[in-house]
């Protein structure tokens, strides 16, 4: 078997022996400083260990592995992803860019190698924000930069948030305190996942990602008034889910009117329903992304004055909380250059192709530098779902063309 095979099948049995850290029996679901989250993190660690990396765990739980360069002290490639999950999600949304690295530098320490920088495996320890509902909460904490507010959340179970930090040992007053520099950061580079059918489609392994697109999420509150299913007469209706049926039909519609855009509505909430009750009260997620802010913002304005307009004819008033908001992200030219000449070199194609998901990388990018890798989905390109997969040869080509990368870059 050659040695790019060997690597892949180790990446692949990692990350199903990590998916086996998860919060339920049922299903894969990581999130922030449960249980099961803080055992996969010491398996990570202790991978990284035995790959050489000197490891430190920072404030907001996200394991940084440091392998030097020639001269100690030199600058970094900060390279990793997060090892949270979504709900029921796939084993390599997250993973694959902290088992890959992982992997180069055990070769690298193996044949004695030291580079002209240093490399610096980050596993993120919350991206996905399932348990509180933040976004990129480790990352940012990794840069020093952290939300209080957050601290009077509590998650489903109603712990809050400075009690999990206290049972997995951190300090919520300390959870950014000890940011890393950015001044030691030659560039952030982030192995993924595409989640998406691109490269399936064109039957590549690998692709280099030129912009990261950027998104909002809000909640939206329609409220109408409650009534009996059989005794209000139609048209003195003031029915919550027919309103809010059709302003899932304008975020469709608007996403669809323009290539690269799209609205997804993933969340929709029935106060009380039952089948023979008019629902008074309905809430629902809107999420919009493009890789282009002004094409995105303009859909967010369109998409809000559909609202507004339905909810006036049908006489029911509808409110908007905003819970997330990220600008889109260019990746880097030199470093898509860099990254396509490792592609070519290790035989995966030239595809360049723009993220619709986010990534770590969108907050790096903040002070580094930012490129990324992206790895062929299985199985239809799903992703966030457990059927997501990663194929053996294709995860062994991603770690090959990461070590072309750490060599090739100055
Ligand atoms: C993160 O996975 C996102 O793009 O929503
Ligand atoms: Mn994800
Ligand atoms: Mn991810």
């Amino acid at each position: 078997m050659s040695e790019t095979a060997l690597v892949g099948r180790e990446i692949l049995a990692r990350a199903e022996a990590l998916a086996r850290h998860s919060d339920s029996p049922d299903h894969y679901t990581r999130t922030w400083l449960t249980p099961a989250h803080l055992a996969a993190g010491r398996q990570i660690a202790a991978w990284m260990r035995e790959a050489g990396l000197a490891v430190r765990t920072d404030g907001a739980g996200s394991l940084v592995g440091r392998y030097e360069g020639a001269a100690p002290g030199a600058k970094a490639i900060v390279t990793g992803s997060h090892y949270d999950s979504v709900r029921n999600g796939g084993k390599f949304d997250g993973v694959l860019g902290i088992l890959a690295p992982i992997a180069c530098v055990e070769r690298l320490h193996r044949r004695g190698e030291r580079l002209a920088f240093a490399i610096e495996v980050v596993a993120f320890a919350d991206e996905e924000g399932a348990r509180f509902q933040t976004s990129f909460l480790a990352s940012r904490a990794f840069l020093g930069s952290f939300d209080e507010a957050l601290r009077e959340r509590r998650d489903e179970d109603g712990i809050s948030f400075d009690e999990a930090m206290g049972a997995a040992g951190l300090d919520p007053a300390a959870i950014a305190a000890h940011p890393c520099d950015p001044a030691s950061i030659a560039a952030y580079v982030e192995v993924h996942i595409e989640q998406g059918p691109v490269l399936l489609d064109a039957g590549l392994a690998l692709g280099v990602v030129t912009a990261i697109a950027g998104g909002t999420r809000e909640r939206i509150r329609v409220t109408g008034a409650p009534g009996h299913a059989g005794t209000v007469p139609m048209a003195m209706r003031r029915d919550a889910i027919a309103a809010a049926a059709e302003m899932v039909g304008a975020v469709e519609a608007r996403a669809r009117s323009v290539p690269g855009l799209v609205g997804t509505v993933g969340l929709l909430v029935v106060k009380d329903g039952t089948g023979n009750v008019i629902p008074g009260e309905v809430e629902f997620t809107v999420d919009i992304r493009s890789v282009d802010d002004a094409v995105r913002e303009a859909a967010e304005r369109d998409v809000a004055a559909a609202f507004g307009e339905i909810a006036a004819r049908r006489r029911v008033t509808v409110s908007a909380a905003r819970s997330h908001a990220v600008r889109a992200t260019a990746c880097d030219a030199r470093l898509q250059d860099l990254l396509a000449e490792s592609v070519v070199a290790v035989g995966a194609g030239k595809r360049r192709l723009p993220s619709g998901a986010g990534h770590d990388a969108m907050v790096m990018a903040q002070v580094a530098p930012v490129g990324m890798l992206f790895v062929r989905c299985g199985a239809g390109g799903v992703s966030h779902n457990p059927a997501e997969t990663v194929d053996e040869a294709d995860a062994g080509l991603a770690a090959q063309a990461l070590l072309d990368f750490f060599r090739r870059f100055r």
